[in-house]
């Protein structure tokens, strides 16, 4: 037997490119892998290939299911499926009936095709006609039982074979459930878990091979039951999405829409699937699919793919608008603007567990389907230990990666009060499972042990610096979406003082789906509107000291951005010796957007990042090179991932990419101490070149064209001659060295001109009020 140990995995090949398996193709691209994609050969011509005179037979026909998907996933224009773009180019494309011999060089194969058993089944028997003896092979299915897809296969593929359950989408849902069979060898199951976790930075979960597995189990009942409830209760769809979702701390998608999404279809297969399969379920009836979905499956309306479900996009006459079914009538009737009490009363506290309590101890309409559908999910995933997990994290964590919960069952259980909420579910004499019974009986109070959080070394309202041990201090923002305003700042400039005398370094990042998204555009407006110059100025230099001292620090600094970090939080990273970033980091200088230029120390790293790598021989070019970078900045450009801000200049080559979300700060940690054992030299103040007049020239004729052309208002023209001016180093006549003290200076300068012109005040009003830029 091979050992696992040393097993690599340097090539995968997919089979079934529709929704699950081209996605999945594609974040294997995003790690780096060679992947193969196959489907079937297509048995009809399209209008277009007769045209063209192909035929079944053509190589660009058989290939085409695959190659269609790849091209679809390379034109997204939103939430692409690939990292870069270039990505594309590691994924071959075929058909599993002319390529299976490709199946030989794979070192793991993914079956993705439909939720079919005889179909999976055929499958299989032919990938073990190919695979060489030993690969894993893995089925990607909703809940088929997977050992019934491999029980007619031969012994080695047995042991090489599990379930692989990943999300959609793929790239950005972070779940993945492992389905080991009783068969899979378990050092193939410890060796896939690591590579799942390390190498494609997924959330793993370990799961019995139930009907379902753990997160379908658990999320479709939740969504059944809301929707029996619904139908016993006299409920409307658009009341149970107004309650089902943020308010109990649960995506905006709450139960419809996220039943349009997966698809009306789908949802009717992986319901009855427990329903066929479970048959001791005891709460096996709220599987049992209401005929009004199956009218609706029957009629076509599978929700978003096939344009309506229980939503329908119409044209009105505003533009587009969103209807809701009626379920009595199968009509769709406009939507009504639902209105509770206990809602409006909840929305604002921001803790989710006091939001659920407070919610479900509201005695209106919404209180009382929040706690029936809480108190029933509750007890159904209770009472499912050990049938489907062992424990209850396993329940806890798939709800949170694969659904997109904001707490567990149990964390929610916990934070409204498991002895309250035990007795009332008694109280209203339905049973309380034994897991729940036998923790009480034995005077525990709650699931988890409240954990005691290490004190921070130093916090204020915005912003704390915690121990993160082995001598590393973390500085960690936690204001409203992490803005930064004056008591961030002054905690920047603590965490360097702190690190100055007591740590070995920095880290610079925080566990909220945001590090930072700039600047608090609202104090700003408020100081710019009331003409309080002193104050715009001292923030606004503070923030470039702080940025600048995080730069020139004795000690190693890593900033480790995740999710938006965008003008000022882009600013951040800059000033750290090296980023750590998340996979998903979406960074940017959004500055312009907001009538604004970066002035914390953007446009100056803009400039020393443009030509730092280029070679400054006679017959190299610079302007280019600065054009670039001035239009990155000018189009406010926002990167999609963290392989896109290297293409887009905001992170340099050597800084790293950290996959998994659950490791990232741990990561970027250990980023510190490595430099430190490297011998980290104190950086020294650098002299920027800058190109004067030779790229300031230039660019202001770009933007002056631009302008005639239409594309450029005169706000806009204003902005972008303020950011050329200063990415070229002001008025001087030739390219030259200067200090970034003198950068620094002409940002702050542009950007206190800005702050008093009153078109940007309309577009910083704009942004805060609806999210988008207003070009005026
Ligand atoms: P799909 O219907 O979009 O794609 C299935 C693909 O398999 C099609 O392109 C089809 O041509 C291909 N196919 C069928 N028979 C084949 C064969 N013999 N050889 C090669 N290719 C073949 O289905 P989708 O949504 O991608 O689902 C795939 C699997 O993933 C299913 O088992 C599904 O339950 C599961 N899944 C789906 C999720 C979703 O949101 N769509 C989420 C998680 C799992």
């Amino acid at each position: 037997m091979r050992n696992s140990q040393y097993r690599q995995i340097k090539r995968i090949a997919v089979i079934g490119a529709g929704t699950m398996g081209a996605q999945i193709a594609a974040h294997i691209a995003n790690v780096g892998i060679p992947c193969d994609l196959l489907d079937i050969p297509p048995t009809e011509l399209t209008a277009e290939e007769r045209a063209n005179g192909l035929t079944l037979d053509s190589p660009v026909v058989r290939n085409r299911i695959a190659q269609s998907a790849l091209d679809r996933m390379k034109s997204a224009k939103t939430r692409s499926p690939f990292y870069v773009s270039d990505a594309a180019e590691l994924i071959r494309v075929g058909n599993f009936h002319d390529h299976a011999e490709w199946l030989a060089d794979a070192d793991w194969i993914i079956e993705a095709v439909v939720e079919n058993l005889d179909v999976k089944k055929q499958v299989h028997g032919r990938i073990d006609q190919h695979r060489r003896h030993g690969t894993l092979v893995s089925s990607n299915t909703s809940g088929i039982s997977i050992r019934t897809v491999a029980e007619d296969l031969s012994e080695d593929y047995q042991e090489c074979f599990l379930g692989a359950h990943f999300f959609n989408p793929p790239r950005y849902m972070y779940l993945i459930e492992l389905i080991p069979t009783e068969a899979t060898r378990p050092d193939l199951i410890e060796f896939i878990s690591g590579f799942a976790e390390h190498t494609l930075g997924k959330g793993v979960v370990r799961c019995k091979d139930t009907p379902n597995f753990i997160a379908n189990r658990i999320g479709i009942f939740s969504i059944m039951h809301a929707i029996h409830l619904m139908l016993e209760e006299g409920y409307t769809i658009d009341e149970v999405d107004a309650i089902t979702g943020p308010p109990m701390g649960r995506p905006r998608s709450a139960t419809f829409r996220l039943g349009d999404i997966i698809g009306l279809d789908v949802l009717v297969d992986v319901a009855n699937n427990v329903y066929e399969n479970a048959p001791d379920d005891e709460r096996r009836e709220v599987f049992r699919v209401p005929d009004f979905i199956l009218q609706m499956v029957e009629k076509g309306w599978h929700g978003e793919k096939t344009g309506g479900g229980f939503y329908q996009r119409r044209r009105g006459e505003n533009g587009s608008e969103i209807w809701t079914l009626d379920y009595n009538t199968l009509e769709y009737v406009p939507r009504s603007e639902v209105q509770f009490d206990s809602i409006g009363k909840i929305r604002r506290i921001a803790d989710t567990g006091e939001r659920l309590k407070a919610l479900i101890c509201s005695d209106d309409r919404a209180g009382r389907f929040a706690w029936e559908c809480f108190s029933h999910t509750m007890c159904y995933a209770a009472a499912r230990i050990p049938e489907i997990a062992d424990d209850l994290e396993s329940i806890d964590k798939v709800m949170k990666w694969g659904f997109n919960w904001e707490l567990g069952i149990f964390e929610a259980w916990d934070a409204i009060g498991v002895p309250e909420s035990a007795a009332r579910i008694k109280s209203e004499n339905y049973a309380i499972p034994p897991l729940v019974e036998n923790l009480l009986e034995s005077g525990r109070t709650s699931f988890y042990k409240t954990s005691s959080t290490s004190k921070p070394v130093k916090s204020n309202a915005d912003a704390s610096l915690t121990d993160m041990g082995d001598g590393v201090l973390c500085l960690e923002f936690h204001s409203k979406m992490n803005t930064i305003d004056n008591p961030s700042i002054e905690m920047m400039f603590e965490a360097l003082d702190e690190v100055e005398r007591n740590f070995k370094g920095l880290v610079i990042g925080n566990h909220a789906d945001n590090f930072s998204v700039g600047a608090n555009l609202a104090l700003m407006l408020e100081r710019a509107r009331n003409g309080d110059w002193e104050a715009l100025e001292g923030m606004i230099s503070a923030y470039q000291r702080a940025n600048m001292r995080f730069r020139l620090s004795p000690k190693p600094v890593v900033a480790a951005p995740a999710g938006m970090a965008l003008g000022g939080g882009c600013e951040i990273a800059f000033g750290a010796d090296r980023v750590c970033a998340a996979a998903e980091t979406y960074i940017g200088l959004v500055e312009v957007g907001v009538g604004l230029i970066p002035a914390a120390g953007g446009v100056k790293e803009m400039a020393i990042r443009c030509l730092e790598d280029v070679p400054l021989d006679a017959d190299v070019e610079l302007f280019p090179h600065v054009k670039r970078a001035f239009e990155t900045v000018a189009y406010a450009k926002v990167s999609e991932s963290a392989a896109g801000a290297k293409q887009l200049g905001y992170l340099r080559e050597t800084d790293t990419v950290s996959i998994n979300r659950t490791h990232h700060l741990q990561d970027a940690k250990q980023l510190v101490l490595a430099m430190g054992a490297e011998g980290y030299q104190e950086p020294q103040p650098r002299e920027v070149l800058v190109l004067g007049g030779t790229g300031l020239d230039p660019l202001r004729s770009e933007i002056d064209l631009a302008q005639r052309a239409g594309r450029l208002s005169d706000h806009d023209v204003k902005i972008l001659n303020q950011l050329a001016f200063v990415l070229c180093g002001g008025e001087l006549t030739t390219p030259q060295y200067v200090s970034e003290d003198y950068l620094l200076e002409l940002e702050r300068e542009a950007f206190l001109g800005l702050c008093g012109e009153e078109k940007t005040h309309q577009r910083i009003e704009y942004t805060l009020k609806t999210g988008k830029p207003l070009r005026n």
